[in-house]
């Protein structure tokens, strides 16, 4: 990935639960000079409350204390709220205490920001939507020609040919709110990108990796060392999944994926959160990952060693 100016990048929006992976995606879209005009929260891995707070901490981290955080859906649409503490520790950082930002959150809201964005960047707005996809639903819900005047829609969420990681059928995003992930995938997008399971768990960070970056390491690396330190720390995981990071890398950078066109229904039922291609166009769903590429140049952005991909490590979350 080459390094493009602020300028020739398109403007592009975060909407986070933030948690890790989220916090190591806003990270790397600071460190790829990305044209982020702003950042929406939403309960999911984490609280409406800590997803917000944790947001605000992670762009003063990186110096972006500049870019806008916009509070938005405290709760699913209809399915009740359920967290994801158990990957991401009680604080969604896993238990890191960074600094408490300079900057204050938006007195504009998540879906208000996210509409205001899309009127004002017509046509050129990218949004990168890295949790449960509520705000997404009400914004379209209130209007409709959203689904036009975004360029493009990249969504980190679903399992589309492969199992869940909350249930056998679901993943975490699909699962947090089913109703609003079907009402955005049956929405008519000028392009929409799924990057899910399918993809995600091919991308790491590994305990080598980890273990190599110092305790007081600044910035980015620094960063990733201290909310990744439970996992490595106290879980004793080998490898951490780059969900959040990976989508976010697609969006700047879309050949990082090969896609297939295809409509989705997702279940609300029995199998709630399931996400199912069928025939049909509409969504492009990422079918596989030059994971190698992704892993380096996340690895230079971040400051941090780049992965051995000789041994693949045993467990990972
Ligand atoms: O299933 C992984 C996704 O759910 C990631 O976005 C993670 O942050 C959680 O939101
Ligand atoms: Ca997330």
């Amino acid at each position: 990935m080459s390094d493009h100016k602020v300028l020739d990048s398109p403007p592009l929006m975060l909407d986070v639960d933030t948690g890790v992976d989220d916090a190591l995606a806003i990270a790397l879209a600071i460190r790829s000079h990305a044209n982020l005009v702003g950042v929406s929260t939403v309960a999911g891995n984490v609280s409406i409350d800590l997803a917000t707070e944790n947001s605000l901490r992670v762009l003063s981290w990186m110096g972006a204390e500049s870019v806008p955080v916009h509070r938005g859906a405290s709760r699913p649409l209809v399915v009740d709220y359920q967290d994801a503490a158990h990957v991401h520790g009680g604080n969604g950082l896993g238990g890191a205490e960074l600094p408490v930002s300079g900057a204050s959150e938006s007195s504009n809201g998540g879906v208000d920001a996210l509409l205001a964005n899309a009127a004002q960047h017509d046509g050129e707005l990218v949004l990168v939507a890295l949790g449960p996809l509520t705000n997404v639903a009400i914004a379209l819900s209130l209007r409709p020609a959203l689904a036009r005047q975004i360029r493009t829609l990249v969504i980190m969420g679903g399992a589309y040919f492969v199992p869940g990681n909350v249930t056998p059928h679901a993943e975490f995003n699909a699962f947090a709110d089913p109703h609003a992930c079907g009402q955005v995938l049956q929405a008519e997008w000028n392009e929409i990108i799924v990057v899910g399971l399918d993809v995600t768990h091919q991308t790491i960070i590994s305990r080598e990796q980890w273990e190599a970056t110092p305790d007081d390491a600044p910035g980015a690396a620094g960063l990733l060392k201290r909310i990744t330190g439970r996992t490595f720390n106290e879980r004793k995981l080998d490898g951490f999944y780059l969900h959040d990071p990976l989508a976010l890398a697609v969006a700047i950078h879309p050949e990082l994926v090969e896609k297939e066109p295809h409509s989705i229904s997702v279940d609300v039922h029995e199998r709630r959160g399931k996400t199912t291609p069928a025939q049909g166009r509409g969504v492009s769903i990422a079918t596989s990952v030059d994971a190698e590429r992704f892993e380096a140049e996340f690895a230079r952005r971040m400051g941090i060693n780049s992965r051995r991909t000789d041994v693949g490590p045993a467990s990972v979350e």
